[in-house]
């Protein structure tokens, strides 16, 4: 265990800015393994929480949501920040048992592997629109804005029952919400009226869905959320709204991200994107390992609801601790070589990208499919692929990835 000090590399946890240089947040997460898999943070206006990077020890603690509870606060937030909102949001995220299990019940056959098939479909139309667009870019592009962007946006309006022409907004108010911390993603400087305002737009929003679904149930996911009964009862408004914003949110920026992070390891490592072409059965394998580098959700909180254990250490009841997804992917205890992108790596698998235990991600069979549809049309036709400039990432310490992804490329027929 290390303590924390002054400048110190713990600051990756705490520091938005950390995250505008993923290779230099990759190197110093290595270095803190080298000191232990337990850090005690202690910086100015965080209340003190532990950094959790060991891959094991994030396990044992999902395995355990009754004595690490997701609530008050499944997100790493500032003392101000907290104190200063307004609105509590509850989601599936917010959620213990044994309200969770309840709701999280509702929609979990929904995203069972046998119905997500039934979007396999959609996903390969969306890839083949996505590698047209490329045809017609002329051999530049932005692939964070053009194309990894959009994608799962459109994926969520399908799955919701949303039109098309709801794009826009949803996009506002998607990245507004992940991506309050990055300068760039924010409607003008952070205040509690803003968060209270972007949350209002998703309630006005939705709103009239429920409405309209409660009136007219058709077979879209918006409709289960609307007419969903909980213990026999219709669902709260506040409940009902979370957990829109969880469907919502939680499919975009997510695949968004890896899907960039994934492309950028091709253009990177040409060998791979190589051995990809002339092995197009390591596909889902390479998928896997894109899931682990990228890890788009940086980390949850969790918090101990009695004295306990971890890696030797005592943690008090209360205490807050902070599973670093990022981190424990590349831990180098689990992960040989954790820095290189290997898409042939035996254990890709074993990334913890989506979580694990009652919490695991609800959409990761989704998200897998989504990465597989578009690689596997977009690969086969790459001739040429390279990095056009730097790319940006978003400096935000939950969830995110690139904000720019500048590419040349050109495609063969
Ligand atoms: C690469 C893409 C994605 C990543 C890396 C990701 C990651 C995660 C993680 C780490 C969690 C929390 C797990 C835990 O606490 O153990 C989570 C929860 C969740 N994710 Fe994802 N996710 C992705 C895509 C999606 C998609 C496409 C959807 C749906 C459209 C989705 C819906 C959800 C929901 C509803 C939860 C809450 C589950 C609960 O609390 O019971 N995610 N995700």
């Amino acid at each position: 265990m290390s303590q924390d000090s002054a400048a110190a590399p713990t600051d990756i946890f705490t520091d938005n800015e950390r995250w505008g240089d993923l290779a230099d947040w990759h190197n110093t997460a290595l270095e803190l393994h080298s000191q232990g898999g337990l850090h005690r943070i202690e910086r100015e206006g965080f209340d003190p929480f532990w950094a959790v990077i060991d891959h094991a020890a994030v396990l044992d603690i999902e395995r355990q949501p009754e004595l690490f509870t997701n609530g008050p606060e499944p997100v790493l937030a500032n003392q101000w920040a907290i104190s200063a909102r307004q609105l509590e949001i509850k989601t599936l995220i917010h959620m213990d048992a044994p309200q969770h299990h309840l709701y999280r019940h509702l929609t979990s056959d929904w995203f069972k592997p046998a119905s997500m098939r039934r979007l396999n479909d959609r996903l390969d139309e969306l890839s083949r629109e996505a590698v047209a667009k490329l045809e017609t870019m002329g051999g530049t592009c932005d692939f964070a804005t053009d194309i990894s962007g959009p994608y799962p946006l459109q994926v969520i309006l399908r799955i919701l029952g949303l039109p098309e022409s709801d794009y826009p907004r949803m996009l506002m108010l998607t990245q507004q919400l992940f991506g309050q911390e990055d300068p760039d993603m924010q409607r003008g400087e952070i205040s509690p009226e803003m968060q209270a305002q972007i949350i209002g737009d998703f309630y006005n929003y939705f709103s009239t869905i429920t409405a309209e679904r409660r009136a007219t149930p058709t077979d879209d996911l918006a409709s289960l959320i609307a007419n969903g009964l909980i213990d026999g009862d219709a669902m709260p408004d506040l409940e009902t709204m979370g957990y829109y914003v969880i469907v919502a949110t939680a499919g975009h920026d997510t695949t968004s991200s890896a899907m960039a992070g994934g492309l950028q390891a091709l253009a990177d490592n040409s060998d791979q994107l190589a051995k990809l072409q002339a092995h197009p059965e390591l596909l889902n394998n390479a998928v896997e390992e894109m899931i682990r580098w990228t890890a788009p959700v940086r980390h949850f909180m969790r918090t101990a609801q009695a004295d306990t254990e971890v890696l030797g250490h005592t943690i008090a009841k209360g205490d807050w601790l902070y599973l670093s997804y990022k981190a424990a992917n590349i831990d180098p205890k689990v992960f040989t070589d954790p820095l290189r992108f290997n898409i042939e790596r035996p254990n890709a698998d074993r990334q913890i990208s989506f979580g694990y235990g009652v919490h695991f991600c609800l959409g990761a069979q989704l998200a897998r499919n989504e990465l597989r549809s578009l690689f596997s049309h977009l690969v086969p036709r790459l001739a040429s692929l390279e990095l056009a400039g730097d790319p940006t990432t978003m400096k935000t310490t939950f969830v995110g990835g690139h904000k720019t992804l500048p590419i040349r490329y050109t495609l063969r027929f």
